[in-house]
């Protein structure tokens, strides 16, 4: 497996920052190209995307690594299935889902494959 997830229990443990739901411009531009109501965020952390995406009708899909993550979603909203797990090992349903996001998690993978290098 490359890179390790960001311990973020250990971040919020002290201080949680509250972070605005908002659906990004950019999701919220091809939303219309989107041909079902399956959606998986891999990565959710505190479902700044996926909460909007749940409220708009979409069946939402949210999987962490941060159980602390998990339970913010949680208490903000009552619509998303949220599974506690590692993305890297995380089975994606073949043929299930219309949209897979996931924003600002990918990166960490990517900086741990340039320090090996
Ligand atoms: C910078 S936050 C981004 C959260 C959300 N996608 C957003 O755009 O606000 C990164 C999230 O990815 C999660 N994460 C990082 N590595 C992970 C992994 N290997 N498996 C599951 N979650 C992971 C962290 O726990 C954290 O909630």
């Amino acid at each position: 497996m490359i890179g390790n997830p960001v311990n973020y229990d250990k971040k919020f443990k002290d201080c949680i920052p509250t972070l605005p739901i908002k659906l990004d411009p950019e999701l919220k531009r091809y939303l219309n190209l989107i041909s079902g109501k399956e959606v998986l965020d891999l990565g959710i952390g505190q479902g700044k995307n996926s909460i909007p995406l749940a409220e708009l009708g979409f069946n939402v899909t949210g999987v962490d690594y941060s159980t602390k993550c998990l339970e913010i979603c949680k208490n903000n909203c009552n619509k998303l299935n949220l599974i506690h797990s590692d993305i890297r090992t995380f089975n994606i349903e073949q043929g299930k889902y219309n949209l897979i996001h996931s924003r600002f998690v990918l990166h960490f993978f990517i900086r741990m494959i340039v320090m090996r290098l």
